[in-house]
């Protein structure tokens, strides 16, 4: 049998998009695909993990051998992380929409002829991974994602005191295919230091992640 380093272990994975209602038939979302959120979900597992999956609403399948828990807005999310609190790990992949609409209509908003377009007012959605890292059932490893399209080291290190975060899984999405693609190039950042991984297959990003929270828990020198 593979060794099962996360037995005992608690673990919630964020995954996907939200999708924000603008009326009955309409959302704000974004590219996200999942991929990576539910392969870290499912590596975590393998590791002998307890995983619970939080996933905004994906094409792709529910992970073998993960609690698995669909929503689609943001606030649901953060309604779904909450009730699957206390955990030992939280990674927050998905890619949650900041901003939602201000009011969603009720009835789906109606084209009249001759009328100017109705103005999209947006509200603030919470952050679920800043939330977390400060939540007073605060799991001992909080980790986040940050995809950006420049100065993404910088950006990381910002966000790991900013989100209370322990590790930022930091990558550049103005690379053609990270979004919603099959691979993914990471750098790893803690208050200690920074490590580029080589663009890889968002499942070995996963295993390799996996592998880093497991010696992370266990107290031996992490690699960053
Ligand atoms: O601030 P930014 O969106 O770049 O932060 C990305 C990280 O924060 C990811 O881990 C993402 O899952 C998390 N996040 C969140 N809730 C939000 C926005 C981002 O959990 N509303």
């Amino acid at each position: 049998d593979a060794p099962k380093p996360l037995q005992g272990k608690r673990a919630i994975v964020t995954s996907g998009p939200t999708h924000e209602p603008i009326d009955p038939v309409r959302y704000i979302a974004n590219r996200s695909s999942g991929r990576q959120g539910h392969a870290i979900a499912a590596a975590l597992a393998k590791l002998g993990a307890d995983v619970t999956l939080v996933s905004g609403p994906v094409t792709i399948a529910d992970p073998d051998g993960v609690a698995t828990v669909h929503v689609e807005s943001a606030r649901e999310m953060l309604a779904a992380v909450e009730k699957a609190l206390p955990a030992d790990i939280a990674v927050m992949v998905a890619a949650v929409a900041d901003w939602r609409a201000a009011d969603s209509a009720m009835q789906k908003m109606k084209k009249k002829p001759g009328e100017a377009p109705p103005p999209l007012l947006l509200a603030e959605n919470p952050d679920i991974l800043k939330s977390i890292g400060h939540h007073q059932s605060r799991p001992a490893l909080v980790v986040g994602f940050a995809a950006e399209t420049s100065n993404v080291e910088a950006y990381a290190r910002d966000k790991l005191s900013r989100k209370g975060a322990d590790l930022i899984v930091a990558n550049d999405v103005s690379k053609a295919g990270v979004m919603g693609g099959a691979r993914n190039a990471v750098t790893l950042v803690t208050k200690d230091g920074a490590e580029t991984w080589p663009d890889l297959d968002k499942t070995e990003v996963a295993a390799r992640l996996a592998a880093w929270i497991a010696g992370s828990l266990s107290g031996a020198p992490a690699a960053v």
